[in-house]
């Protein structure tokens, strides 16, 4: 089985992931042997002012592109960018959108809430065909909370990645438990490495689709680990399929007091 990682910060001198070159490296050869066959670089883009260094960015894509082939590792690598989304932001930048197929989008937003732009920015752009993919909704304090708000975002027609970590614990039960409520009800159309490192966030995938494939089965796997990423490089539709809502269970005491800390940090 082979998978495309659309979710991962390979390239260095940019952002908080790969620091140098030579762990750029790594971490494709990381992939490579793990199976990943395609990765689209998302760097953070965290302001307009970040927006507008497009050109610097695109350089240090090539610059990874070329030391890839030089160092003969044959991933194919395409460009993106994980968005922190504003309410200002625009999407005409080549880079804003994934392998730059002009439709879909990775965004990310504030892990403490939700704000209240979102949601409205977000229905702007799916009126002009731009699609929002949420990163990491499992790590969102509000939809950990309260997980049918990802419901209502998917059936306004986001689409929803979750890490592969998040799945096996790497950050925390809560959002294990949230990641697996979001697979039972059938609303994740996307798992990708989130890779930063060669550690504690490395570009690995094959754990995840074992486990995934042992709870949910191998057709559903597949595609979220490499069908539904073929057509989202292609811009092709990707129908969100049968979901279910989430009913919330009241938190513990113990969790509100947990999401105050979480949210004075
Ligand atoms: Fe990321």
């Amino acid at each position: 089985m082979k998978f495309i990682d659309i979710h991962n910060h390979l390239i260095a001198h940019w952002d908080d992931g790969a620091e140098d070159w030579e762990m750029s490296l790594e971490m494709l050869r990381q992939g490579m042997d793990d199976g990943i066959e395609q990765v689209i670089c998302t760097p953070h883009i965290l302001s307009g002012n970040d927006l507008k260094r497009e050109d610097e960015l695109i350089s240090l894509y090539e610059e990874l592109k070329r030391r890839a082939k030089e160092a003969e590792i044959p991933i194919k690598i395409h460009l993106g960018a994980e968005l922190y989304i504003q309410p200002d932001m625009m999407l005409d930048r080549k880079i804003c959108t994934l392998a730059q197929n002009g439709r879909y989008f990775l965004a990310e937003f504030s892990m403490s809430m939700i704000p209240d732009f979102v949601a409205q920015k977000f229905f702007d752009y799916l009126l002009t065909d731009k699609i929002p993919i949420i990163a990491h909704p499992e790590r969102n304090v509000s939809i950990i909370n309260a997980p049918q708000k990802a419901c209502e975002f998917v059936e306004r027609g986001a689409l929803l990645q979750v890490n592969a970590g998040s799945l096996y614990g790497v950050f925390g039960s809560r959002v294990q438990t949230a990641a697996v409520q979001l697979m039972d009800a059938n609303l994740v159309h996307f798992i990708a490495s989130d890779g930063h490192d060669l550690n504690t966030r490395p570009l690995l995938l094959r754990k995840t689709f074992e486990i995934v494939k042992e709870k949910w089965g191998d057709e559903r796997a597949r595609k979220l680990f490499y069908e539904n990423q073929v057509k989202m490089i292609n811009a092709e539709d990707i129908p969100a399929g049968n979901f279910q809502m989430i009913n919330s269970q009241p938190l513990s005491f113990r969790e509100k007091i947990s999401n105050f800390i979480n949210k004075i940090n």
